[in-house]
């Protein structure tokens, strides 16, 4: 069997939220193509819904009308989506809403002192529990703050550039690495006062509207990786990803897989809307061991359960450090890759901030444990493609978070 075909993805989940939420601040309306179809957009188009603003479906794309907020009448249903409740945070508060916030339990467990402390450094009166959800934020005047991130992250600096275009004077965020850079970029070409120097973005209060817009998100890498890792380990594949993002901030997994050896290809690279995009091939080759670091961790920060895969089939050893913001994700990623992984047979060791992996190791069958993630559960699907015995998940259908597809499109793909 090999993984064999061409792909194309629903659109990327970050420029999806973004892409409702600044078509909500928009003047008129807006017209979005190829959004992700992932539960956490629809999240997102849900919050936006019940905070006063029109969204409607015409064929397979959305139309938003850019309008006024209002404060919602119940709480904010994030569910899972870290992206939906830090940057509507930010976006809201901005905006003078009253709202209460609440999520599913991995969300309520996750940290969210990371926005609270600049947002109410601004001005944002707010309740939490003790820094998590439930969160109720009180209309307030914000003003300009210039603040110095401790993380590298995009969901802590959107909340605070879209808390900034409400807020009086010009707001800056200056983060230690640089973080997928979606909101600078879209705000820029949708006319939002906005200047970068270096690893600092400034923003001026919004005098009017955004312009609105004709969006046709481009495929989600994220998603994309779990089918170029399983080409690059599955004997006799070769498969084209279609129309893929190719942000450089959003690249690192393709990087890796090069230079871990897979045979990778560009076949083409165009502009749409201020983002790279192109189609690639990817076809099976031996793999060697990498080293990543805290630099390079930003850029496939999402990729390092899959990365992990990779890594048991590859020669030598691959080091992950510098990865604690895993320990905060839709679970405990560091502990629940080592977890599966051991239970596979991998050779794995658990550090504070990443793992070291031995490979190659052949993997067995295992019960997997998802932790309700969709990226542990796509990562140990892959996984099982080269495993001896069956991989069953616990809870498969948290897949739907982010590509609701992901089974369907697999099967399809497996020759
Ligand atoms: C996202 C940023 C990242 C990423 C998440 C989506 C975004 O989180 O892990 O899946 O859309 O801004 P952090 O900013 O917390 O690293």
């Amino acid at each position: 069997m090999g993984i064999k075909g061409e792909i194309t993805f629903p659109g990327d989940k970050s420029i999806s939220h973004r892409s409702l939420m600044f078509a909500a601040l928009a003047d008129g309306e807006s017209r979005i193509s190829n959004l992700s179809t992932g539960a956490d957009v629809q999240s997102t188009r849900a919050c936006l819904e019940a905070s006063g603003i029109i969204i409607h479906n015409d064929g397979d794309d959305v139309v938003v009308t850019g309008g006024k907020f209002s404060d919602p009448t119940q709480p904010l249903d994030c569910r899972n989506s870290g992206t939906t409740v830090r940057l509507l945070l930010g976006l809201l508060a901005g905006q003078g809403v009253n709202a209460t916030f609440v999520g599913d339990d991995s969300l309520s467990s996750r940290p969210m002192n990371r926005i609270l402390n600049p947002l109410s450094q601004m001005g944002m009166k707010s309740e939490c529990n003790n820094g998590k959800l439930p969160i109720t934020i009180y209309k307030s005047e914000l003003s300009e703050i210039k603040y110095k991130s401790p993380v590298a992250s995009a969901q802590v600096k959107s909340a605070v550039l879209l808390a900034g275009l409400g807020a009086s004077g010009n707001t800056s965020f200056t983060e230690p690495i640089l973080s997928r850079d979606h909101t600078e970029k879209m705000l820029l070409g949708l006319g939002a006062n906005l200047s970068i120097n270096g690893l600092t973005t400034t923003i001026s209060q919004l005098s009017s509207p955004l312009f609105s817009f004709e969006l046709s998100v481009p495929g989600d890498p994220s998603t994309a990786a779990f089918f170029a890792a399983g080409s690059a380990i599955v004997p006799n594949s070769e498969i084209i990803l279609n129309r893929v993002l190719r942000n450089p901030t959003r690249i690192g997994f393709y990087g890796a897989l090069q230079k871990m050896g897979a045979g990778m290809d560009c076949l083409e690279q165009w502009e749409e809307a201020g983002e790279t995009i192109g189609k690639l091939k990817v076809f099976q080759q031996p793999l060697n061991a990498i080293t990543i670091t805290k630099d390079d961790v930003p850029g496939l920060v999402d990729e390092l359960p899959i990365l992990a895969i990779l890594a048991t089939q590859a020669k030598g050893k691959t080091e992950v450090r510098g990865a604690e913001e895993l320990r905060v994700k839709e679970c405990d990623r560091i502990h629940a890759v080592c977890k599966n992984l051991k239970n596979m047979g991998a050779d794995i060791e658990e550090l504070d901030d990443g793992f070291i992996i031995k490979g190659p190791t052949p993997l067995k069958g295992a019960r997997i444990e998802t932790f309700h993630d969709h990226r542990i559960a796509m990562a140990f699907t892959i996984a099982g493609l080269v495993s001896d015995g069956d991989v069953v998940l616990d809870h498969p259908e948290c897949a739907s978070i982010s590509y609701p597809e992901f089974y369907d499109e697999l099967e399809r793909l497996k020759q």
